[in-house]
């Protein structure tokens, strides 16, 4: 695969996501789909439905989770054929009237402010400059509405691709599409924006780990950190993920 430039036209997923193993498969994010779930019963079936941002969609795994839970998704990439596979996948669910899908590099994306109730970023903020994700992020965290969840998850400089250290010291299995990660976050630097106040955000769940990825190419590991915020001020029921003490309907 090519190293991702600064042209979008330059599909550096075109590969992963032509597979008939589409790369990253059909799970979405474990604390997106725990959050879905256990806010169910805010989204009444009568209301409007509310409306999702997912950038970096790729070949749409979250994406699909959030319009079978009900929400108007936009989903944005710069793989043109990512959204192919989004577009049929939706069509296979009978979702395509609640899915857009959007051409786009997430820098250049106008994004209205306080219109999402959900802002998705699975490992999209750090296949951008460093310089340019600061940007990025102040624009998702305006779009949240009061009601509104923010979802990101970034590469760490723990994982074994990444040039700085503990990474690059690990002799763990490398991802196939490392290249295209361009900025590996350091310890504690997501939740610091997450909780810097002009981003306006609770922290619900946030985790720095290893984890093993099967979903592409051969067995390999990830530093990640994962967050999940919703708008400050805003308290949905969340019970965590895994639920810590759910009630034994509600695990
Ligand atoms: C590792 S994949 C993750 C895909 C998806 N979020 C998931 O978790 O399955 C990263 C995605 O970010 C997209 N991407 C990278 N740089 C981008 C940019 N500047 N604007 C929009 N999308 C971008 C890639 O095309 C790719 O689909």
């Amino acid at each position: 695969m090519n190293r991702v430039t600064d042209d979008p036209s330059n599909d550096f997923f075109f590969e992963a996501y032509d597979r008939e193993n589409i790369a990253y498969g059909l799970q979405p994010s474990p604390e997106l789909a725990a959050y879905l779930k256990q806010t169910a019963a805010l989204r009444s079936p009568s209301a409007a439905r509310p409306k999702a941002l997912d950038l970096g969609a790729g070949a749409g795994r979250d994406t699909l989770a959030l319009a079978a839970a009900g929400y108007d998704v936009t989903s944005v990439d710069v793989s043109e054929r990512g959204l192919d596979r989004i577009r049929e996948r939706a069509e296979q669910a009978n979702l395509s009237e609640r899915i857009r899908t959007v051409v786009r590099d997430v820098r250049e994306l106008d994004i209205e402010p306080a219109s999402y109730s959900a802002v998705i970023a699975t490992t999209v903020l750090d296949h951008i400059p460093a310089s340019d994700a600061p940007a990025v992020w102040k624009k998702m965290c305006d779009a949240l509405t009061t009601h509104g969840m923010l979802y990101t998850q970034v590469h760490t400089t723990e994982d074994p691709g990444s040039d700085q250290s503990p990474g690059r010291e690990s002799d763990q299995p490398i991802s196939e599409t490392a290249d295209a990660v361009i900025n590996y976050f350091r310890p504690n630097q997501l939740v610091g924006w997450a909780c810097h106040t002009d981003s306006r955000l609770r922290v619900l769940r946030y985790e720095e780990r290893l984890e093993w990825d099967t979903t592409h190419g051969a067995p390999h590991q990830h530093g990640k950190a994962v967050l999940l915020a919703v708008h400050q001020g805003f308290h949905p029921d969340w019970f965590g993920q895994p639920a810590a003490f759910p009630r034994s309907d509600n695990s």
